[in-house]
């Protein structure tokens, strides 16, 4: 079991999960989990409501753990945690934010984006707020988030990227400069990097209110489809240009039958096909493919204890080998100052930071 290698790899407690995060992420998710030892995280200390609201984050972390029921991971193989219930990921991040130049952050576009989101509020109705300090600590807290199990690989969604490569530097930095405990982790980004919103928009995403989400009822699905956006307005039968409607790429996203699809495609270009031709299709390819997430999920929601222990027990688990990192971190830094009995005035100490017999930091 130890053999395996691990994933880490997280979603932040906002809201149920939709089509844009199975296709992106969690399909993978599923698919490895019986190869990899996995730990999949609900990070709930890089929300930014607590202020706000903290009933909404609470009732997230459940959404979460169901929707991950749901479609398939299974809470005895993987461990299912809950980030605030294991500290030392905050406390890795104290130690590794000084490693972290903060040009790096302050050059961010994502984070820029979000900060500049909260200072002038798009709506033009919210009054803008001061950006909170935790938007410099949470892209360090999800270096720590990865690197505390000392994962090799984390399938994410495109975003999510930047910071994978943020970890990379971070691990191979901390490797050369103290001891080398940290793989150097990979990124694995799903089938469909980014799924387009119900709008048309290039994103799904809930902020934007244009997602399909992985509970939402059959008939909420045929509802949502019966809305999409399918491109410029058309005749009937007028031909049109498969790239100019956004419901072919859910269709070679979620129906099967792939054939059919390559013929509707041509006969689209051709001669035309309705919309709601177009629609009913996928409408019946989604619920095919929810169907099963709605019944677990079911299951689970007449059986709530069960998701406790599952996030209980991943959370436990999560634990043990946070305490493992934290020694092997502790004992790199040189940390463990009670251990040896060592007057640093009467020691000379070959290196100004961090100095002392167990110090690796080489170079400059
Ligand atoms: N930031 C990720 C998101 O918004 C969630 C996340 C937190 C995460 N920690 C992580 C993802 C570590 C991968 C690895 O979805």
């Amino acid at each position: 079991m130890s053999e395996r290698k691990r994933i880490l790899t997280g979603i932040r407690p906002t809201g149920p999960l939709h089509l844009g995060h199975y296709a992106g992420a969690l399909e993978n998710w599923v698919r490895l989990q019986n190869e990899y030892e996995c730990y999949f995280l609900i990070a709930d200390y890089q929300v930014s409501d607590y202020a706000d609201d903290i009933s909404r984050v609470r009732n997230a972390v459940w959404e979460v753990a169901l929707d991950w029921l749901a479609v398939g991971l299974d809470p005895e193989s993987s461990s299912f945690v809950i980030e605030s219930l294991v500290p030392e990921h905050a406390e890795l991040t104290t130690w590794l934010s000084w490693f972290l130049p903060l040009g790096m952050l302050e050059r961010n576009p994502t984070l820029r984006a979000e900060m500049a989101a909260i200072e002038n509020p798009e709506d033009g109705q919210t009054k803008g707020k001061s950006v909170p300090v935790a938007f410099y600590n949470y892209p360090v807290m999800q270096v720590a988030n990865i690197l505390m199990p000392r994962a090799h690989l984390v399938p994410v969604g495109e975003d999510q990227l930047p910071h994978i490569e943020l970890t990379r530097e971070t691990a191979r930095r901390f490797n050369r400069e103290f001891k080398p405990i940290f793989p150097e982790p990979e990124g694995l980004v799903g089938r469909v990097p980014r799924l387009v919103g119900t709008d048309g928009n290039a994103k799904m995403s809930k902020s934007r209110g244009n997602t399909i989400d992985l509970k939402d009822s059959a008939a909420t699905v045929a509802k949502k489809v019966k809305a999409m956006y399918a491109g410029p307005p058309r005749g009937l039968d007028e031909p049109g240009k498969v790239e100019e409607n956004p419901i072919f790429l859910y269709l070679d996203a979620f129906d099967r039958d792939t054939s059919t699809v390559a013929g509707l495609k041509e006969q689209y270009s051709k001669t035309g096909v309705g919309n709601k031709i177009l629609k009913d299709r996928l409408t019946v390819a989604l619920n095919e493919l929810l169907d099963p997430f709605r019944e677990q999920r079911a299951q689970y929601e007449g059986n709530m204890s069960l998701v406790r222990e599952a996030l209980e027990a991943g959370t436990n688990r999560a634990r043990v080998i946070a305490k493992e990192t934290m020694e092997m971190v502790r004992d790199a830094l040189d940390l463990n100052y009670l251990s040896k009995f060592r007057v640093a005035a009467l020691t000379p100490s070959p290196s100004p930071d961090f100095a002392g017999e167990g110090s690796r930091r080489g170079g400059k």
